[in-house]
């Protein structure tokens, strides 16, 4: 590439700044001093495409006009973290060192970037803001926040920016962008300010200039959907907004840049439906501005206008439809005006110059609060999330200095801005820096420059300023005139040595100037303004009815664009409208103006008039300045080479010229002469304390001067290269303080070995104190486990010895009695023995005639006793039928025969006495007897019998009436049994229950329920009973012959065989003195129905059967059971 650098900064060799060998890297390095070297140093660089030189910190940028091969990510990195002057000249070095000055100093920077329109300004602010992207930290949060960043930039400059004759790209807002920061440096948001925008360039542009690029980008795109849904041709001489009287130039890369922007708009933040209600705003301000108007004369001969119907209604139609506005009342509001009195609201018609007024002024105002939307949503994007204490870096990119042909309102703001950035440069670099060598008491001459405060005093005065005359006239009753103020501001600042007009009296003759025109000498020239527009422009007011309209539009952003547009605000309006002045309003009175820094809440109207542009800019612009002047700065100074945008061309009487204008002499010379760096004493040594042996580290004991002075010293610091001053230390080459920081950064390398060395000591310690005091649990733990675990086994152990030392001891003991007493016993026996035979020896001759028969005597005594004492002792029970006797020596057996015979009696007697007493009982036992006579051993169910007591009546006769009045009726006594039965039927075997009741007198068959009487018959007539063998329920009532021949024998059966038997013989016996005969037999003959049967029992099985089965077969009656 031809037009590239070979060395310096894009040949990616560096030198230090002293090898530099195009020109002098650093203005204040200049031999000779004075203005045609400075200029001819920047000469020579700039034709060697070096286009920055330092004055000391600050960095002169000359505009190349040229794409030069001076920045990449690479050559940030060169920079990054190196000193200001060890490289050459560049912005990124005064990035990084404001970069480095806010993290670790913590000391929040501001970049002013200064220099006329063209020179280079926003070029230099975007180069800062990627340096600053680049060299801070990455990752996914901080990468998002720095893309917005800088993807704002695209944004706002084709939103903001436009051609002008001096710069292609010429910005026509002013821009103060916050980056903030994390305390590591990181991006974490931004806040952009923006000032007024040159909203005029919507409706009209000078000769050769164009509209704001994004008319221009959005005709030139290749998206047909969009400029159809937009109504819109992509030629922008339909436009008459775009229309020039020179025919505006069309930039081929307005396509390109399109894509760029809306690519921008994206990352920022805006949707695609934002986007759409965006462009939808812009077509519609293209629309309006072909609407056009013709007069017509209303009846009463007034003057008025109306839509011009060959050109305008279908653009009309489509602004409307963009809009979504009431075609009507958009109309009505271009061509009448309401005039609102106390008592009377009035309409009045427009003239066809007025009508074209208001359409201009509302797309203006359409233009400029999108515009203030935009930048709005853009804060809303970038504002930092959460609560971080951010440090911030301050990029000021404001309109430069501009002189055209016609100078209006719009460059009187915006060279005053530019005064008012020249004077924070003077105060700061020039006025401070002076003032401090003669505070501190440093030998000083002083160096001149030009105070440019008398020009900003001209401007901004409270009293007598251009701004106040301008809002005076603005605010004042009647109808004020941009001449009325022109001859008001010669009345009051003609004596000014920067202000001209006609009525000057060195200008009485001159033509050059014109009658409506007033020349301001500024710090960078003399510039002529016009007053015409003057007042509308800083009045900027927006007719009411328009608001209203734009309020009621569908369109989703107009609401929020024109808040005002309420009837509640209106009325605010009027009414501060009617007590300022009687004469008011006009059509052209205020509804409103809305600001962007002061949003109008229609909900709560302020009940001040709304403020003019100019107050609004200049307390803007105050705040600024106080902005800036409360950050530390640091200056770019941009230099515009040629007024012919050309790529490298050397205009050096223009360039001469802004080098006077930005006091770029008297800043060499100040610089020159000063010191490169001071600082106060105890930060001085605060921060160079560590090279200062060990009297100033870790801690200086005395006086920082002093600390400083050592300090010094032991750096071995030439004299001549510092100077104390009364609370701070001046140091005169940047050569020396870089020094020192190399010095510092070795040093800063072993104090952080130092520090890692105690750090990593602490944390093996740390580690180790852990480790010991885990090993001392641990073995605390396993020692507690080990000697718990000996400690159980020798408990065990020891246990265990001692319960066989017990048990042994106690065996032994135990064995000790045992032989006590045998030995006790045998010692008995012995003794027995002994005395036995002791006295039976002496005892032996007489014992056979006296003690012999004695013990004889004794001994049998003794027995019968003891046989007496222990039958007594054995006697069986007093039941006689208990056979037990206890046993006897042979010896007693006859006197136990008697003894036994005498208890039996004894005990029968006792017996039988007990049935004196009770009459009842002797009668069970007599019926039992009898039983066990008649059955025993003959029935096999009579043992079960034995042990069930004879009941007799088991169904409750005697207390049931009916049969109480049957035996009543029948002469019966007594009842002697009466049970349910089964009767078996003569002829088929089969059974029925009935009840039997024998009485003392006959036996009764009756009905089981109802006890209605089937048979009688006396007892007399019973001939005999017959039962079986076997274990059955069965017995044969067999009656007499006379009997018999009635119905025959009866055949029962019941559980209580036994006891029917018995009391049935007793009841016989007792009526009729016979004794019942009792037939027990498996086998006999029944007299059943006059034939004799053969009753024939059998056991049914092995097993007992369920229940018998009876059944009878010709002659016999098998009963099986
Ligand atoms: N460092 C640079 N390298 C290459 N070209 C540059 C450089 N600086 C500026 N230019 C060129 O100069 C033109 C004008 O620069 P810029 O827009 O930054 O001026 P400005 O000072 O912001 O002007 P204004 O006050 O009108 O906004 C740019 O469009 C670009 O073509
Ligand atoms: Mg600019």
């Amino acid at each position: 590439m031809s037009d590239e650098k070979e060395s310096g900064p894009g040949s990616g060799q560096y030198s230090h700044l002293l090898d530099e060998i195009v020109g002098v890297g650093d203005a204040v390095l200049l031999s000779t001093l004075t203005e045609d070297a400075f200029v001819a140093n920047l000469k020579k660089r700039y034709e060697a495409k070096e286009i920055y030189t330092y004055i000391g910190n600050v960095v002169v940028s000359v505009n190349p006009y040229k794409k030069l091969k001076l920045y990449s990510p690479e050559l940030m990195n060169e920079y990054r973290s190196r000193n200001l002057f060890e490289l050459p000249p560049h912005i990124y070095a005064v990035a990084d060192d404001a970069y480095r000055s806010m993290r670790d100093h913590n000391r929040d920077q501001c970049i002013i970037i200064s220099g006329e329109s063209g020179a280079g300004k926003t070029e230099a602010s975007k180069i800062i803001m990627q340096y600053v992207a680049v060299v801070s930290e990455k990752g996914k949060d901080v990468d998002q926040v720095k893309k917005q960043l800088l993807q704002s930039n695209p944004v706002l400059e084709a939103f903001g920016n436009a051609k002008t004759n001096r710069n292609d790209n010429s910005s026509r807002f002013g821009k103060y962008m916050d980056l903030e920061f994390d305390f590591q440096g990181n991006p974490v948001g931004g806040v952009i300010t923006n000032y007024l925008l040159e909203k005029s360039r919507v409706v009209r542009q000078a000769k050769g200039e164009r509209n704001f690029h994004i008319f221009y980008l959005l005709l030139s795109c290749d998206n047909e959907k969009l400029l159809n849904d937009l109504n819109l041709v992509p030629e922008p001489t339909s436009y008459n907004f775009l229309k020039n009287d020179s025919p505006p130039s069309v930039n081929d890369d307005d396509k390109k840049e399109f894509q760029l922007t809306l690519n921008a708009m994206n990352v920022v933040g805006f949707s695609d439906d934002d986007v759409c209600v965006v462009f939808q705003l812009i077509a519609s301000i293209l629309h309006l501005g072909n609407v056009a108007f013709e007069s017509v004369s209303r009846p009463n001969g007034i003057e008025g206008c109306k839509l011009a119907k060959s050109t305008t209604t279908n653009s009309f139609s489509d602004a409307c439809a963009l809009l979504r506005a009431d075609k009507n009342r958009l109309q009505k509001s271009f061509t009448l005006k309401k005039v609102e009195t106390r008592w009377e609201t009035v309409e009045k018609s427009l003239t066809k110059a007025e009508a074209a007024y208001v359409r201009d002024a509302l797309c203006k105002a359409i233009y400029d609060r999108l515009f203030n939307w935009l930048v709005q949503r853009i804060n809303s994007s970038i504002k930092i999330k959460g609560k971080t204490k951010k440090k911030i870096i301050g990029v000021l990119d404001i309109y430069g200095f501009e002189v055209f042909d016609t100078n209006s309102f719009e460059q009187f703001i915006i060279n005053y801005c530019n005064e008012k950035l020249q004077q924070v440069f003077i105060e700061l670099t020039l006025r401070c820096e002076q003032d401090e060598y003669v505070r501190e008491g440093i030998e000083w001459e002083h160096v001149d420059y030009f105070d440019n405060s008398v020009i900003c005093d001209l401007v901004d005065n409270p009293k007598t300023g251009v701004l106040t005359l301008l809002d005076d006239d603005c605010l004042r009753p009647g109808n004020p005139t941009d001449l009325a103020f022109l001859r008001k501001l010669n009345q009051k600042c003609i004596s000014h040595a920067h202000y001209e007009s006609r009525a000057s009296r060195n200008l009485l003759g001159q033509h050059s100037l014109g009658q409506d025109c007033f020349r301001l000498l500024h710090y960078a020239g003399k510039v002529t303004y016009s007053v015409n527009g003057f007042l509308d422009k800083n009045k900027d007011f927006l007719y009411r009815d328009l608001s209203q309209a734009m309020y009621s539009c569908d369109h989703p952003l107009l609401k929020t664009l024109f808040p005002e547009g309420t009837k509640k605000h209106i009325n605010y309006i009027i009414q501060a409208n009617d007590d300022d002045d009687d004469d008011a309003p006009t059509a052209f009175e205020p509804s409103n103006r809305i600001d962007p820094a002061l949003p109008c809440d229609p909900e709560h109207p302020s009940l001040k008039r709304p403020p003019t542009a100019g107050f609004q800019f200049k307390a803007s612009v105050g705040e600024l300045m106080k902005n800036l002047m409360a950050k530390n700065p640091n200056y770019i100074r941009c230099i515009k080479p040629n007024e012919r945008k050309q790529a490298l061309v050397f205009d050096e009487s223009l360039i001469l010229h802004q080098v006077r204008y930005l006091g770029l002499m008297e800043n060499v010379k100040v610089r020159r002469a000063g010191f490169a760096y001071r600082h106060q004493y105890d930060q001085m040594l605060m921060r160079y304390k560590m090279l200062g042996g060990p009297k100033t580290w870790p801690k200086w004991v005395g006086h920082p001067k002093e600390g400083v002075r050592h300090l010094l010293k032991t750096l071995g610091v030439k004299k001549g290269e510092y100077a104390f001053g009364r609370t701070k230390i001046f140091i005169r080459n940047p050569a020396t303080l870089f020094d020192l920081e190399d010095r510092r950064r070795a040093k800063m390398h072993d104090l952080a070995t130092l520090i890692q060395k105690v750090f990593k000591g602490w944390l093996q310690w740390r580690q180790y104190q852990e480790m010991r005091y885990a090993a001392t649990v641990i073995a605390s733990v396993w020692k507690g486990y080990q000697d718990r675990t000996r400690y159980n086994s020798l408990r065990n152990a020891s246990i265990v010895m001692q319960s066989v030392w017990r048990g042994w001891l106690a065996r032994r003991e135990y064995r000790a009695i045992i032989f006590e007493i045998r030995a006790s016993w045998a010692v008995g026996i012995i003794a027995k023995f002994y005395y036995g035979w002791k006295v039976r020896k002496e005892y032996r001759k007489k014992f056979r005639a006296i003690a012999g028969p004695k013990v004889i005597r004794y001994l049998r005594k003794y027995i019968r006793y003891r046989f007496l004492t222990r039958l007594a002792d054995n006697l069986p029970s007093k039941a006689p039928f208990d056979r037990k006797w206890p046993p006897c020596n042979p010896y007693f057996q006859e006197a136990s025969s008697s003894l036994r015979e005498i208890h039996h009696r004894w005990r029968c007697k006792l017996y039988r006495e007990r049935f004196k007493t009770n009459p009842a009982l002797k009668l069970v036992y007599v019926e039992k007897l009898q039983a066990s006579q008649t059955f025993n051993g003959k029935k096999a169910s009579y043992a079960e019998s034995v042990s069930q007591p004879f009941r007799g009546d088991y169904v409750g006769l005697k207390n049931d009436r009916a049969w109480n009045e049957l035996a009543a009726s029948l002469n019966e006594t007594r009842v002697v049994w009466a049970d349910l039965v089964m009767k078996v039927n003569r002829t088929n075997g089969k059974t029925v229950q009935r009840i039997l009741v024998i009485t003392t007198q006959s036996f009764f068959v009756l009905d089981a329920r109802s006890l209605r009487l089937f048979y009688r018959v006396s007892l007399a007539h019973l001939a005999r009973v017959s039962v079986s063998q076997l274990a059955d329920d069965f017995f044969v009532f067999h009656v007499t012959k006379e009997e018999a021949a009635k119905k025959g024998d009866y055949i029962f059966q019941n559980h209580h065989v036994v006891e029917i038997v018995t009391k049935t013989r007793r009841a016989v016996l007792a009526l009729s003195k016979r004794n019942l005969a009792v037939q027990i037999a498996n086998k006999f003959e029944a007299n059943l129905g006059n034939s004799p049967v053969l009753v024939q029992f059998s056991p049914g099985g092995s097993e007992p059967l369920p229940a018998p089965v009876c059944k009878r077969r010709g002659q016999q009656l098998d009963i099986l059971v």
